[in-house]
């Protein structure tokens, strides 16, 4: 089974980046422990990891993943209130997405209580800092499993 793991803008400079709303561990550690957590589901879970701060980018990255994906999970960071183009881009394929936030997106700025992607998606899980990525993980497993 293979899981696209899609991150948005400025998540490159996780671990630095306001450690007190999104925590001290970088990017390639998340990535990492998500890898060693998708072996205790199903040891043919594979998972390949994209960070683009590009909107265009990541329209791309999605429009080819039905190709080769059976689904996504994505934090779309800033573009997650902007847009359209990849809330289109998550639309326009076939294999099922889940929307992942460290912080929790409810509880911050109005700005951000706004997703254009969420609707487009098999569901959100937002607030758990890294864990969101492996409740993520679980619930696509078994939407696909099913
Ligand atoms: C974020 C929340 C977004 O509002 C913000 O722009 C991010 C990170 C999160 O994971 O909590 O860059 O997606």
């Amino acid at each position: 089974m293979k899981i696209l793991v899609i991150n948005g803008p400025n998540m490159n400079l996780l671990g630095t980046r306001e450690p007190e709303i999104y925590g001290k561990i970088c990017l390639e550690d998340v990535n990492n422990e998500l890898v060693e957590f998708s072996k205790t589901i199903d040891a043919n879970i594979e998972l390949e990891f994209f960070q683009s701060n590009h909107e265009g980018e990541i329209v791309d990255k999605i429009q080819k993943a039905k190709d080769s994906f059976e689904g996504i999970i994505i934090n779309p960071a800033a573009y997650t209130h902007t847009s359209l183009a990849i809330a289109d881009a998550i639309k326009g394929i076939d294999i099922p997405a889940v929307e992942v936030h460290l912080s929790n997106i409810a509880s911050r700025e109005d700005f951000r209580k706004t997703s254009y992607t969420a609707s487009n998606c098999i569901g959100q899980i937002t607030g758990f800092q890294k864990d969101s990525y492996k409740l993520a993980l679980v619930g696509l497993y078994n939407y696909l499993k099913k």
